[in-house]
Formats: structure tokens, C-alpha cells, sequence
């Protein structure tokens, strides 16, 4: 504090290291910090020790390949074999906890809890143990996309039985592994899941049955989630103690202009990503938001559809559904821009989700561009994302579940650094302005399989070198810069840890030149 102070008496100093970087901003006590991964998307061991298949081994397996670079996930960053290194960079880091998914087909092969793979179950407890010892608190997500295909075969999330089986499989996961765990996520990012999988091309399944999957697949998710929440709650609360919520995954859209069509698709768009999802869980009043079931309900008569392609909720549904989270989950990555004109006209497919919404999103050039298309640096829409989510749902107890920055790889990753500096910065804004958010997730804690565009796109902390049978993991200059952050408990954009590249890259790194875990 002294030597700053001393500093800013001098106008040029102050003036470049003050003003132009911003100042050092505290954390709230006890705000927790985390970093994050996905089953399919690190672990490999894709057939090991009775694991069944997955809808993501199905789609990488297949031929011609739907995935950038041909790759999958059979291997991965081979952390179902190198779990100790993972926790090792976790204490390096000084994580507070640790967000991993948890394999449904690794537990149950066959989807239905029949037959449980204690194998699979073991490698979860293993990896816990570890945390254990260095104090690492597990956050574990139920489901993040890899399907067992056995279900997909029934409809996979368009079958409403999915709602039994998804709570058969947490009611095992609670038995068995609950005891260790107290912060649970049932479903991660429903609208990927739905639209994604189900309504378009983009994720496995590639049902792409436009206009009519992602809506059934909705209903069944929240009927999922609630039931998986529900069965906690009456049953093991008391015993386990834990917290159960969801990962929502909220981009912020921003009108493109200040015309009044502009502004409407813009709240249109958020309730379609992410309003679809949150509202039926979080709002007062429950069941999807007014603007989905109206664009959704009129089109679908427009063409000649006997009802909504919408399923309806019961008020029995609304009632289930509603007050089932603990907290809210929120991924948030980016922001694009929204506007409504003639354009419109025969640019989506019709029906589907885009031309229920009927916005066109866009980016702004001028944003810093990742290696991701769909993703660029837009700060002020995360502290948008969380202001809204204050407004519409009461100030729920928010984790930052997601958030983070791709490269195209290297180790002096200033792009990323800049990224999370001023995402911990806007998400600090939205503190001060009263939103209630316990903690923050980095994703990812090492590179890993990026789902289409397979390891064409970057997003760890660690590096792991994919060529090297041993999966080494190094890490990049952001992570001893999210290392200081959680150390100090404060955000200095000032700082900048001792990291000369050169000499880690030509595998020469010398200890005494670098700041070292
Ligand atoms: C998915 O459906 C859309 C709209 O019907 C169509 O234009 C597109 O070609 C389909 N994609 C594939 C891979 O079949
Ligand atoms: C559950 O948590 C509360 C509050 O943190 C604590 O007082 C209580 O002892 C805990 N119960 C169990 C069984 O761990």
C-alpha cells in the first residue's frame, strides 16, 4: 500500500500503472474460487473397466467424422489414468474447489441403474480422496452431455421416461459418492443439450429435428433436474448436508440499436437461450417466459400446427419445476448483438428455434477475438448477465460455474490474461451492485476435447501436449496470474508474474528464471 501510494505522487507513474490498468480490487470474504472440466472431455478411458458408451463415443467413432480435426475423445488428456497430476496443478493453483463431471455410462454402462460399474464409481471416489488430502472441495456436475447411448436409442432427452432414469442415476450418485460431496450440479447447460443436440447440428446427438426436439427435450430436462433436486431434498439434505443447483448458460444479448424492434429482440433472444431455462426454476410466477410460449405458439399456428410445438407445463409441472436450486449456476462466456428487420425473411429454417426467436445475432468486430468463431471478449455483458439475473429472479446465490478464453495454444497466453482480468473485473461491478455471487469457475483447468472442433481451440490453464503419450501438463502464464489472484484474494491488474516463455517452450526452463508452484 505504501510503495503504490509513494507511487502515484509521481503523475507519469500513477498515470500508467493506476489509471490505465484500474486499480487493485478485494474480493468479498469467503468468495470461493474454482476451475472447471468435463468428463467426455478430459478423461478418456473411453472402454476401460466396464464403461458403456456414450452418445459422444458413438458421434467420434463415426464415419465421415462430424469433428474438426477427426479427433475424439478416446484418450483425451487421459485423466481417468493421470487424476493425481490433475489434483497436484488444482493445490498449485490453491483452488478452493474443483468442478468435474461425472461419466453416466462410466456408472451406470447401460444407462438404467440394473448394473452398477463399481469401477467407475471407485475412480470418482479416488479422485475425491485426492482433493481430500489437499483440501479441495469437489463440485460435481451429474450430467455434461455424454449421454449413455443405450437411452439416446429410446429418444435420449425427447423421451419423457429420461425424467426416471436421470433420477434413478442421481439417486445412485447420492448413495454412493453424496457422502463426499456438497455442491452438486444436476444438468449442465440445457439449452446446449436441447438446441444443440436435439434442434440443430451442432452437438451429439445431431438430431437437428428443428423447431420441435429442442422444446420436448426442455420439458423432460426440467422435469429431470427437478426430480433429481426433489429427491435430495426430502432424502439426503438432511443426512449429506449439500447444495443442488444448475449450470445455465446465459450469453447476454444487446440491442443493436435503440429502436424498439431492436430492444425486443434482444430480450427475446435471452429468453430463448437462457430465460427457457431459468424461469421455470428460478422466477415467481414459473413455467417458460411469457415471450417463448407467444413467438413459439403463434408460429407453430402459422403453420398449420395443430398446437405449440411448446409442450405445455402442467400446473402441476410449474409447481414441480419452480424453487429447485439452491443457487444458480451461471456459464457465461460472451455477448452478441441483436436486431429484427426484413432481413429475417427466409433466413432460418422454418420451424425452428431461430425462427421462433426471430432475432438476427451478430458480433461486433471491434470486440477481441478467440480462437472460438462464437466467442469474444465483452466484459460488461457478463456484468449485464448477472444485474439481470438479479432483477428477474430475485438475487439468487449465484456460482460462476463457467468462464474462460480459447487460444490456438502457447504457453504466453496474454490474450486469456487480459480476458480474465476484466471478466473478474465486471464480475466485481456486479457485486458492488448487490448481486449475490459466492464464486468463480475458471473453465478450463487444462486444455481438452472442444466437443465439434475437437483440440483445434484452447481453453486451459495447463497446456497438455496431445502428441505426447504422457499428456503432459504445463502451465501458462494465466495461470500463475488466476494463482496470485486467488492467493491474495484480489485482482491487481498490475501484476505480472516472472514467465519467460522462451525457455519453457525449448525445454530448457530453468526453476531460478520463472515463478514456480
Ligand atoms: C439440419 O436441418 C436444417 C433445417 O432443416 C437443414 O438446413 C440442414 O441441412 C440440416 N443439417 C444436416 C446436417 O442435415
Ligand atoms: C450441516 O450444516 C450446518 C450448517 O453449516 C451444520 O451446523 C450442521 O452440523 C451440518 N450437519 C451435518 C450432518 O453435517
Amino acid at each position: 500500500m505504501y510503495t503504490r501510494t509513494l507511487l502515484c505522487l509521481l503523475p507519469l507513474i500513477c498515470l500508467n500503472g493506476v489509471l490505465s490498468k484500474g486499480r487493485v480490487r478485494k474480493f468479498p470474504p469467503n468468495f470461493l474460487f474454482g476451475a472447471s472440466t468435463a468428463a467426455y472431455q478430459i478423461e478418456g478411458g473411453w472402454n476401460e473397466d466396464g464403461k458403456g458408451q456414450s452418445i459422444w463415443d458413438v458421434a467420434t467413432h463415426q464415419r465421415p467424422t462430424p469433428i474438426k480435426d477427426g479427433s475424439t475423445g478416446d484418450i483425451a488428456a487421459d485423466s481417468y489414468h493421470m487424476y493425481k497430476r490433475d489434483v497436484a496443478m488444482m493445490a498449485e493453483l490453491g483452488l478452493d474447489f474443483y468442478r468435474f463431471s461425472i461419466s453416466w455410462p462410466r456408472i451406470l454402462p447401460n444407462g438404467f441403474a440394473d448394473k452398477v460399474n463399481q469401477a467407475g464409481v471407485d475412480y470418482y471416489l479416488n479422485l475425491i480422496e485426492e482433493m481430500e488430502k489437499r483440501n479441495i472441495t469437489p463440485f460435481a456436475t451429474m450430467y455434461h452431455w455424454d449421454l449413455p447411448q443405450n437411452l439416446q436409442k429410446l429418444g435420449g432427452w425427447t423421451n419423457p421416461h429420461i425424467i426416471d432414469w436421470f433420477a434413478d442415476y442421481a439417486k445412485i450418485l447420492f448413495d454412493r459418492i453424496g457422502p463426499k460431496v456438497k455442491l452438486w450440479i444436476t444438468i449442465n447447460e440445457p439449452k446446449q443439450i436441447c438446441y444443440e443436440g436435439y434442434g440443430s447440428d451442432a452437438k451429439a446427438p445431431f438430431l437437428n429435428a428443428t423447431g420441435i426436439a429442442e422444446y420436448l427435450c426442455a420439458k423432460n430436462v426440467l422435469l429431470a433436474h427437478a426430480k433429481a433436486y426433489r429427491l435430495y431434498n426430502e432424502h439426503y439434505k438432511k443426512i449429506q448436508n449439500g447444495s443442488v443447483g444448475i449450470s445455465i448458460s446465459c450469453t447476454w444479448y444487446e440491442a443493436a440499436s435503440d429502436s424498439n424492434d431492436d430492444f425486443h429482440a434482444a430480450e427475446d433472444a435471452r429468453m430463448f437461450d437462457w430465460g427457457q431455462f431459468a424461469h421455470p426454476i428460478f422466477s415467481k410466477a414459473g413455467d417458460f417466459p411469457e415471450q417463448v410460449r407467444r413467438n413459439v405458439a403463434s408460429k407453430s399456428a402459422e403453420q398449420g400446427f395443430p398446437r405449440s410445438r411448446l409442450p405445455k407445463l402442467s400446473t402441476k409441472d410449474v409447481a414441480t419445476i419452480k424453487g429447485t436450486s439452491d443457487f444458480f449456476g451461471v456459464n457465461t462466456y460472451t455477448t452478441k448483438l441483436a436486431y429484427r428487420d426484413a432481413s429475417l425473411d427466409g433466413m432460418y429454417a422454418v420451424p425452428s428455434y431461430m425462427d421462433d426467436m426471430s432475432a438476427v445475432l451478430v458480433k461486433d468486430p471491434t470486440w477481441p477475438q478467440s480462437q472460438s468463431s462464437w466467442l469474444q471478449e465483452v466484459p460488461w455483458g457478463f456484468t449485464k448477465v448477472l444485474k439481470e439475473i438479479k432483477k428477474l429472479y430475485n438475487n439468487p446465490p449465484v456460482y460462476v460455474t463457467e468462464n474462460g478464453w480459447s487460444s490456438d495454444g502457447g504457453l504466453l497466453d496474454d490474450d486469456r490474461i487480459s480476458y480474465l482480468r476484466h471478466y473478474l473485473g465486471a464480475l466485481l461491478d456486479a457485486y458492488s451492485e448487490g448481486c449475490d455471487i459466492r464464486g468463480y469457475t475458471a473453465w478450463s483447468l487444462m486444455d481438452n476435447f472442444e466437443w465439434k472442433s475437437g483440440y483445434t481451440e484452447k481453453f486451459g490453464l495447463y497446456e497438455v501436449d496431445f502428441s505426447s503419450p504422457d499428456r503432459t501438463r504445463t502451465p501458462r502464464k494465466s495461470a500463475f496470474v488466476y494463482k496470485e489472484v486467488i492467493r491474495s484474494r484480489k485482482m491487481d491488474p498490475n501484476y505480472e508474474p516472472n514467465y519467460v516463455v522462451e525457455t519453457v517452450e525449448h525445454g530448457t526452463k530453468d526453476d531460478d528464471d520463472n515463478d514456480v508452484f
